[in-house]
């Protein structure tokens, strides 16, 4: 089964499905990447936070999968940022992956009060102009802070990584991304199953005779998401694999768009400077 895949601004191409390794155990991480990766998930998305990046790597090598057919990502954690530590984390991250290079380096959240997110930026440029990642993103910027990367160096990131789900819908930071190139790939994509019985997704589902999950994860396909759900359940990862068999009508869409009361699971960008 061939998935399809978002053309990005750098001339590579991004698979629009992939599965996250978010609170994956690290003794279990190396099971989950190869039992994804033999199901057909040709992403993986990971992050030196996660503390399983040694688990992502050995997956990787146990699935069997030729290494040219996955997409693997990482992140440069917050207390990294900064021009000579993130070149420095994103050697480390590749040390545990046992990776020459990864797909794509996204920093994992701009931090703004600390104003270090446009050296961190500089530093990727260089990363993958060395070829340590093939290519460079973001995760969790605002507008204001990707019109300062672009407007300093010119370098528009081919990915923004935000949280999306039926509750939290971004249309217009979503719309940004469209007009400069950018691609969003959305985290908690399932939005902690708090839509799951929401009239239109339980509707959808019952004319298809597909799961709620499976309805949300179709919803975002179709806005022209990509998206990387995460389970540690083989019957999990096949589930939200199989959504290439049927399509949400233009209502059944309109209507969950509706669902939009931009309420958030995870942190606000603006305000999160953990490190
Ligand atoms: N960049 C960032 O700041 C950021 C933040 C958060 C997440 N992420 C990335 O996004 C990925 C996905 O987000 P997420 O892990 O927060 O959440 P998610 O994929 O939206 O949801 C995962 C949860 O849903 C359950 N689940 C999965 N498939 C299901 C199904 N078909 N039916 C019912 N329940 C299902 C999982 O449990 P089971 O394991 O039992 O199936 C798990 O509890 C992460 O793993 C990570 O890679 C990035």
């Amino acid at each position: 089964m061939t998935l399809p895949t978002l053309a990005l601004n750098d001339g590579h191409s991004l698979p629009q499905l992939g599965f996250g390794l978010w609170q994956v155990p690290a003794a279990q991480t190396a099971e989950v990447t190869a039992t994804a990766l033999r199901l057909g998930y040709p992403l993986v998305d990971g992050a030196a936070i996660y503390g399983n990046e040694i688990g992502q790597g050995e997956g990787i090598r146990a699935s069997g999968i030729a290494r040219e057919k996955i997409f693997v990502t990482t992140k440069v954690w917050n207390s990294e940022q900064g021009y000579d530590r993130t070149l420095k984390a994103v050697r480390d991250s590749l040390d545990r992956l046992g990776l020459p290079w990864v797909d794509l380096i996204l920093i994992h959240w701009p931090t703004p009060a600390r104003d270090l997110y446009l050296e961190t930026w500089r530093a990727l440029i260089k990363a993958r102009d060395e070829g340590l990642c093939r290519s460079i993103g973001v995760s969790n910027f605002h507008q204001p802070h990707l019109q300062r990367l672009i407007g300093e160096t010119g370098v528009v990131p081919a990915v923004n990584q935000v949280e999306v789900n039926p509750r939290l819908q971004q249309p217009g930071l979503r719309a940004f991304h469209a007009a400069q190139g950018i691609v969003t790939q959305s985290w908690t994509p399932l939005g902690q199953g708090k839509s799951f019985a929401a009239a239109p997704i339980a509707a959808a589902a019952a004319r298809c005779g597909k799961s709620p999950a499976q309805v949300i994860l179709r919803w975002h396909l179709q806005i022209g998401a990509a998206v990387i759900p995460r389970s540690t359940r083989a019957a999990g990862l096949a589930e939200n694999l199989a959504l290439f068999d049927f399509a949400l009508t233009e209502a059944e869409m309109a209507a969950i768009a509706a669902l939009d009361e931009g309420q958030r699971c995870g942190p606000d960008p603006d305000t999160f400077e953990i490190v």
